[in-house]
């Protein structure tokens, strides 16, 4: 089948890993369905992958995306949920030690078909297309739990997201907005700033800028280059 893959880890010059070509149809074990996929999404993990990083050298090559939509054999259009869990694990997946992303263990979605449990494959909601359902995973479900899970922000407050551009923070963003949160967001360039808000941010700032007022929750998926902000 087409599949867009790692040939092997390249820690100095990742797209020199990335190939686009044929990989073997892959099995369907019991308790796995096969998907034909519609759309997939890019995420900054698979740069990691080609990278080499969170993935053994003996796993490659490895096809690429980590989301991904598509349909069912008997037709009915489905979404990924992405985080893979240990066989008979129960409840959250993310509190399971032993998970991982599609691209880690299993192959990931950008090919024509890709393999998961039947657990992370769920029904498409009619309102979003197969791309928009593509994006829906990894980043969209990780900054939606930051939000309405872990934060304890109520419509009206404000938050502030460090970074206006990643995959991250630009969904912090429209989900905020979305929810009648006040928004505002830092970014390192004017057009990333742009890109905030576009996207609904109600103020926009420098990188470390000092903010006119007290926010109620920051969203920190920078790292330390923001820590004392
Ligand atoms: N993507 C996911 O699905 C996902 C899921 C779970 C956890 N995470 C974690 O969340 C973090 C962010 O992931 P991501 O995929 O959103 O990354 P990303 O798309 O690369 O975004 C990185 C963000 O960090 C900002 N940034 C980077 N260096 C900076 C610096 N020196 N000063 C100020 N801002 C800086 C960028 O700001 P600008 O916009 O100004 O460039 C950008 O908004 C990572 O630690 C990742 O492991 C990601």
């Amino acid at each position: 089948m087409f599949a867009v893959y790692a040939a092997r880890p390249e820690a100095d010059d990742p797209l020199a890993a990335l190939t686009v070509g044929e990989r073997p149809d892959p099995d369907v074990p019991a308790g796995s369905l096969a998907v034909t996929v519609r759309a997939a999404s890019l995420n900054m993990h698979d740069l990691w992958t080609l990278r080499g990083v969170g993935i053994k050298p003996e796993q490659f090559p490895m096809i690429l995306g980590c989301d991904g939509a598509g349909v069912l054999p008997d037709g009915s259009e489905v979404v990924l949920h992405s985080v893979v869990t240990s066989p008979g694990w129960m409840g959250d997946e993310t509190l399971d030690p032993k998970r991982s992303l599609l691209t880690e263990r299993l192959q990931g979605t950008f090919a024509d078909t890709v393999v998961v449990p039947e657990r992370n494959v769920l029904p498409k909601p009619e309102s979003l297309s197969f791309a928009e359902a593509a994006c829906m995973g990894t980043a969209w479900l990780t900054a939606y739990r930051m939000l309405f899970v872990k934060s304890g922000l109520r419509p009206g407050q404000t938050m502030l997201v460090q970074g206006a551009s990643g995959g991250v923070s630009t969904a912090l963003v429209l989900l905020g907005r979305a929810a009648g949160m006040r928004v505002w967001v830092t970014g390192r360039s004017a057009q990333k700033r742009e890109l905030a808000c576009s996207l609904g941010a109600h103020a926009v700032f420098e990188s470390g800028a000092r903010l006119p007022g007290r926010v109620d929750g920051v969203f920190e998926t920078v790292g330390k280059a923001t820590w004392d902000h």
